[in-house]
């Protein structure tokens, strides 16, 4: 196993906390839910990308790499973490962003992009995100620069193990602390570094809990397709044998709505009851939609009264900001 081998630039604050998260358990009439705090890794206001950034950042530096490059939404929390650990690492950071609006307003992670300095480009549309990175990595190349492309969310087999790493993590906290945990929430989405990461390491760890992942965008046969693979090769490039099937990952996607950011009600109520209960900051892109999963399936019983379960927090909070007036509108309703 390469895991503990692997050159880390260390930039999250780790473990991150495992709370007991009671208010939100009794509003629910629900479950235990613990909540692990990866919103809290500490970076530019954190988030999971922090852990996978650790990784990367240590293989940019050591092939020598003067700039990252890296593409993601125009309110991306990835290139946000990612800006700021470039910085962290003396390096420059260039940003692709898609924006169906050619000058989207300076708000959220966005705002701290240009704070971070990171030097921002816009593409209309998702598909011309790699080609564009690659234009600029050309470009830098010819300046004498060496650029360092990291992939939409910095889900590579390298990001991935961060993930892994994390399930490591969560099973000690879980044991130190006697909790028997039946299901493990997190977002999947079509990037997947996360939900592939820790699906892999429980499995590492012999299963001690389902990873239950729900879709915030796309369906669930689209993100498979995409977590299942990079799972696979995250466990080949660790030197694990351990393999996922098909059925070993699974994903709700009842819970999307319209699209990819785009907040459905459910997501809104959700961020609301964590903010009103816990003090807890959700986001409406990732984390909002997913505790909305947990929270119908605390209602519909397919949780039951007596388990424990975790809800991954996995960052954002600096999107709401970008998405104020959908927010202020579900909390005047
Ligand atoms: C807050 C938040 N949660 C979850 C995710 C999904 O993580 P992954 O890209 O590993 O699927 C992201 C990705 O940007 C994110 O910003």
């Amino acid at each position: 196993m390469r895991l503990p081998s692997l050159p880390r630039w260390p930039l999250a604050h780790l473990p991150t906390p495992l709370e007991d998260a009671r208010n939100l358990s009794a509003a629910l009439d629900g479950p235990r839910i613990l909540i692990k705090r990866d919103d809290l890794t500490g970076l530019a206001l954190g988030g999971n990308k922090t852990r996978k950034l650790e990784y990367l950042i240590a293989d940019a530096w050591e092939q020598g790499a003067t700039v990252i490059i890296t593409t993601g939404a125009a309110q991306s929390n990835h290139c946000r973490q990612a800006a700021a650990a470039a910085r962290v690492a003396g390096m420059r950071c260039v940003l692709v962003l898609s924006s169906a609006d050619a000058d989207p307003p300076a708000q959220g992670n966005l705002l701290l992009d240009y704070l971070l300095g990171a030097e921002v480009h816009f593409v209309r549309d998702r598909s011309e995100r790699q080609p564009e990175m690659e234009r600029i990595a050309e470009e830098l190349r010819r300046q004498g620069e060496r650029p360092y492309i990291i992939p939409t969310g910095g889900s590579t087999p390298l990001g991935a193990s961060a993930y892994v790493a994390a399930a490591f993590e969560l099973t000690q906290q879980l044991i130190a602390n006697s909790w028997d945990v039946s299901r493990v929430y997190v977002t999947s989405s079509t990037s997947g570094g996360t939900h592939a990461g820790l699906a892999l390491g429980a499995r590492l760890c012999g299963d001690p809990f389902q990873v239950v992942g729900i879709g915030i965008e796309a369906d669930a046969a689209a993100i498979r397709d995409v977590v299942l693979p990079l799972a696979n090769a995250t466990a080949e490039f660790l030197g694990v044998d351990a393999r996922l099937g098909p059925d070993d990952l699974r994903i709700d996607d009842r819970y999307v709505g319209p699209g990819y950011g785009i907040p459905t009600a459910e997501c809104l109520e959700a961020i609301k009851l964590a903010a009103q209960t816990e003090g807890l900051l959700l986001d409406p892109v990732y984390t909002g939609k997913t505790l909305a999963g947990m929270i119908d399936h605390i209602r519909n019983g397919e949780i039951g009264r007596e388990e424990t379960v975790v809800f991954i927090h996995t960052g954002g909070a600096p999107a709401l900001f970008a998405q104020a007036d959908a927010l202020m509108a579900s909390l005047k309703r």
